[in-house]
């Protein structure tokens, strides 16, 4: 099953049949809203706006864990995140898809993993997004009149207010692309749950280091936002087809077998 998380401006996916809303109960408290399940291109789909509807939830109160967990529960096996970001890079402008392969976590204020608190693991996360999972990702570009750019570091930071110039210039010198404030800790928690994951992260502005840019100002997000909506929903139309005649049944990143070798608390 595939799995849609969406952010800011996603906040729904046009042509899902069979489609019903579902209240999903987890563990670890209340998801961001009710995911919508259904089918698409040949295969069951599940979406769940990131901020909830009508965009309640700030990055730093988005429950990560309920959310990858309602997800796991109904059956999803890979995670596809869209999310909009700032560039870091001249190269990739306002308009331009980055399908992430790298993140830099800088977020704080956050539960960061399922475990702990008597059960101890610890999985990698040296490469944190599935390959195979990406790899469909640039394929349905060709169908999704998009920019697409394959590869780039995701520098996470914790907001809700955006960087320092100061800030900004030191995340370009670590060799960050794009900047924004949801992936994680979701990336780390879908390799925790085994789901396969794939960022895309969508261009909507330079953050504060470009000098021929102003200071990122939310106005202006949200107009490329909108812009950029359009061409999120057709490249997931284009992914559940790809998926759905190219999902084998082990992902040979290893993403479901996550947890193989990651459990250090021993058994009672
Ligand atoms: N989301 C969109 N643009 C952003 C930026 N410049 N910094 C952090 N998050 C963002």
């Amino acid at each position: 099953m595939l799995g849609v998380i969406g952010g800011s401006g996603l906040y729904d996916i046009e042509g899902i049949e069979d489609r019903r809303a579902v209240q999903v109960q987890s563990p670890f408290g209340a998801p961001s809203d009710a995911i919508t399940v259904g089918r698409l291109g040949g295969i069951d789909i599940a979406f769940l706006p990131r901020h909830g509807a009508g965009h309640r939830l700030s990055p730093t109160d988005i429950n990560y864990r309920a959310n990858i967990d309602a997800l796991k529960r109904l059956g999803v096996t890979d995670i596809l995140s869209m999310s909009a970001c700032g560039s870091f890079r001249e190269g990739l402008p306002p308009g331009t898809f980055v399908i992430v392969d790298q993140f830099i976590d800088r977020t704080f204020a956050r539960e960061k993993s399922f475990f702990g608190k008597g059960l101890v693991a610890h999985v990698s996360v040296a490469d944190p997004v599935c390959t195979r999972l990406g790899d469909l990702v640039e394929e349905a570009g060709d169908f999704a009149e998009v920019t697409l750019h394959r590869g780039g570091t995701y520098l996470a930071m914790e907001g809700p207010q955006f960087s320092t110039r100061a800030e900004s210039h030191l995340y370009r010198s670590w060799g960050c692309d794009v900047i924004g404030m949801t992936n994680m800790p979701e990336a780390k928690l879908a390799r925790e749950a085994e789901i396969c994951y794939a960022s895309v992260a969508m261009v909507t502005d330079f953050d504060c280091w470009h000098e021929q840019h102003g200071a990122v100002e939310v106005a202006a997000i949200v107009e490329v936002m909108h812009r950029n909506a359009q061409a999120a929903r057709s490249l997931v139309k284009g992914i559940a087809p790809l998926l759905a005649a190219n999902r084998p049944h082990v992902c040979p990143h290893g993403c479901d077998r996550a947890l193989e070798h990651a459990l250090i608390t021993p058994p009672e």
